[in-house]
């Protein structure tokens, strides 16, 4: 959380004071800090020094903000995509096909055949009917498209429901038990070339040990599909790995400690491995600023209403996710209150009888931890038009998305004929 740090009494991002920032975009708005996206790279990349030459496939579903994919194909990260959306965010922002790999439970022919056109890694194939499709729409194209079988493990990730994929009821990847049918089936199907298998169990793991279950089942798959005549060159490691986002709780394992597990767990696969890392790498580079709207007295609390709301953060809502609260300029003292939005929803609150700085209308806080999973996820609900971003670079700064202006809103609907349209 290095970057979000006070100075002279002011939270700044990197050498930018917070509130210059909000002075001149206005609140809310999500900040993100270049500085600490490298960092994590670096951190991970470190962690993984050990390994020949891995694929870093950064899950852009985590920001998909084309000028964070930006930051992150500079720094020679490929991108994981689950959409057509995402592949052209990524492609558009630099990222090569070569390093591109497509995961996702539902991929259409359209999208399927985008990939194909523009080139990719690999797709992630989830089921044998998928791999049905796409052996249909390359043969149609004259092309071979490179595959890897997404496993299920049957393991639990022990993280909220709502972020695990890896158990044996999930609606992710093909269970562990039918991957060789599924592998023999794909080897007979025409214009697919399978390279290897993948695993993704959930995410924001706060623990090894079921990472590790998980890619010492997928060895064991590796095995047996090498002893059945299969030649697999690929195997991607998902992503999942936590963040700290309660400074009080015991901390997720660092990625050393990930780096080192892999190499014990994957040593002799004889592999390409890929990692699809999202939260790790954004989610404490950015923070979602925003403004004290007014202070209304409650029964147990009193109620701090802020300008931003579950539509630019659902986490907490969605997930009961707990998020670091704080006043961009303490004044000292202490409230304990419950922080929530403007939104017509008891679910729009961001921590409830929370101990924190004191504030009062007008003032501004941030809400840590909103570089993953925070503006990609937002919506117009209540017609609040979605908030900006900025992105930070040592003392620079620049709107890397504006405002949504509430003319759009309006526009974007259409009246029928018999309204008048
Ligand atoms: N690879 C696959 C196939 C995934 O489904 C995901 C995340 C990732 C990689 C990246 O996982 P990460 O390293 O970020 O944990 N909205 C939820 C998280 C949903 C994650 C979905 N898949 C949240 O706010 O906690």
């Amino acid at each position: 959380m290095g970057e979000f740090e006070l100075r002279d009494g002011v939270i700044h991002c990197e050498h930018v004071p917070l509130p210059l920032i909000a002075r001149e975009v206005g609140t809310p708005a999500y900040v993100y800090s270049t500085a600490s996206m490298r960092r994590q790279v670096q951190a991970l990349r470190s962690a993984l020094a050990s390994l020949d030459d891995p694929l870093i496939a950064y899950a852009v579903k985590a920001n998909p903000n084309a000028a964070v994919l930006a930051t992150l194909a500079a720094e020679g990260l490929g991108g994981d995509v689950v959409s057509g959306g995402e592949y052209r965010r990524a492609r558009a922002a630099g990222i090569p096909a070569e390093k591109i790999v497509f995961s996702g439970v539902g991929k259409t022919a359209a999208e399927m055949r985008l990939a194909l056109e523009g080139g990719l890694c690999q797709f992630n194939l989830e089921s044998v009917p998928e791999a049905e499709m796409l052996s249909e729409v390359a043969v149609s194209m004259g092309m071979t498209a490179p595959v890897a079988l997404r496993v299920n493990p049957a393991v639990q990730a022990g993280t909220h429901a709502k972020i695990s994929t890896g158990a044996a009821d999930s609606k992710f990847g093909i269970p562990i038990a039918e991957a060789m049918s599924a592998c023999a089936r794909v080897r007979e199907l025409p214009g697919l070339e399978l390279r290897g298998v993948a695993v993704h169990i959930g995410s924001q793991l706060t623990t090894l040990g079921p990472l590790e279950a998980a890619f010492r089942k997928l060895g064991e798959l590796i095995a047996a599909l090498r002893a059945a005549g299969h030649r697999i060159s690929t195997a991607d490691l998902g992503g999942g790995l936590g963040v700290a986002y309660d400074p009080s709780a015991p901390p997720p394992p660092a990625p050393e400690e990930y780096g080192a597990m892999v190499s014990r767990a994957t040593a002799g696969w004889d592999v390409r491995l890929i990692f699809e890392p999202g939260r790790l790498i954004v989610g404490n580079a950015g923070i979602l600023l925003t403004e004290v709207i007014r202070v209304k007295p409650g029964g147990a609390h009193p109620f701090v209403i802020l300008d931003a709301a579950m539509n630019d953060l659902m986490r907490p809502s969605l997930y009961d996710a707990w998020h670091g609260i704080d006043a961009v300029v303490p004044k000292g003292g202490a409230m304990v209150a419950d922080v929530v939005g403007p939104v017509c929803e008891t679910g729009d609150i961001f921590a409830r009888a929370r101990r924190m700085d004191r504030v009062e209308a007008g003032d501004l806080m941030i809400i840590r931890t909103s570089g993953a999973y925070a503006a990609t996820m937002a919506s117009t609900y209540n017609s609040r038009p979605l908030t900006p971003e900025v992105l930070v670079n040592g003392d620079q700064w620049a709107v890397v998305r504006e405002r949504q202006d509430i003319e759009r809103l309006l526009q974007d609907t259409k009246m029928p004929d018999w309204l008048g349209g």
